[in-house]
């Protein structure tokens, strides 16, 4: 794992930005894996700036999103469909219909995680998948104990997980208690892997990583066993090591 460490938030949006786009130039029909979160959404801001300054097209791009809540409507502002458009998608030139993300909303959710998964394979995998990480080291919503065989599938979400996102919510009682997300092994799969991580409430999680031992208990530690990870850390994310 190569890590790039930087002064601010900021610097760390702007670092994953600039290599994002160098991925795009050398493949402009980049199949790009994305998370929600907080920790993404600078260098979302980012890519916007530059495709208003520089006119980068996304035009032969597709984004795969790692997860999506269970039972929430694409268009309620809690989605991660309605996240990702008002983040991204609207401000760029990518065509809607190569947006992909799980469907929380499916009939049959083994059915839709087969689906998904499939979708992916076919699509021939995800060429750089960007991700953030949890206080507990969960990677997408695979929280500690998920098996690094998992491909993608409905999860019951941690009360941690749900306390974190509750900011996002009116109360802990509107946070969905599930999601669909990727597997581990479907994220192993990616080609290349980004890790953003910032700010203090990650630092253990960030010195856990890089210090720690690979355990199922610590689901970004199969990080580790993965050839091209890039970390991206600020100064207060990387404050434990
Ligand atoms: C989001 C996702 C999660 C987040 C993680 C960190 O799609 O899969 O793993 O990346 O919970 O979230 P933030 O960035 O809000 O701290």
């Amino acid at each position: 794992m190569k890590l790039i460490q930087t002064l601010n938030y900021a610097e760390l949006s702007q670092q994953a930005a600039a290599q994002v786009l160098s991925r795009l130039k050398g493949n402009p029909a980049l199949n790009l894996g994305l998370a929600t979160g907080s920790t993404p959404t600078g260098l979302y801001q980012e890519l916007i700036k530059d495709h208003q300054l520089n006119r980068t097209s996304y035009q032969r791009v597709n984004t795969f999103n790692l997860d999506e809540y269970i039972g929430v409507p694409k268009k309620d502002h809690h989605s991660y469909h309605y996240f990702m458009c008002e983040k991204l998608f609207e401000h760029i030139d990518i065509p809607i219909e190569q947006t992909h993300i799980p469907d929380g909303t499916a009939k049959d959710f083994g059915k839709e995680c087969t689906r998904y998964e499939q979708f992916i394979r076919e699509y021939g995998g995800i060429d750089l998948q960007v991700l953030g990480i949890g206080q507990n080291g969960h990677i997408g919503f695979n929280e500690p104990g998920t098996s690094f065989d998992s491909r993608t599938h409905l999860i019951d979400l941690a009360e941690s997980t749900r306390k974190a996102n509750s900011r996002f919510f009116a109360s802990l009682d509107d946070v969905p208690r599930q999601a669909i997300t990727m597997g581990i092994a479907t994220i192993m799969d990616s080609r290349e892997i980004f890790l953003l991580v910032s700010g203090i409430t990650k630092a253990e999680a960030l010195a856990r990583l890089m210090e720690g031992e690979v355990s199922e208990e610590f689901p970004a530690s199969v990080l580790k066993k993965h050839p091209n990870v890039t970390i991206f850390a600020d100064k207060e994310a990387a404050a434990m090591l």
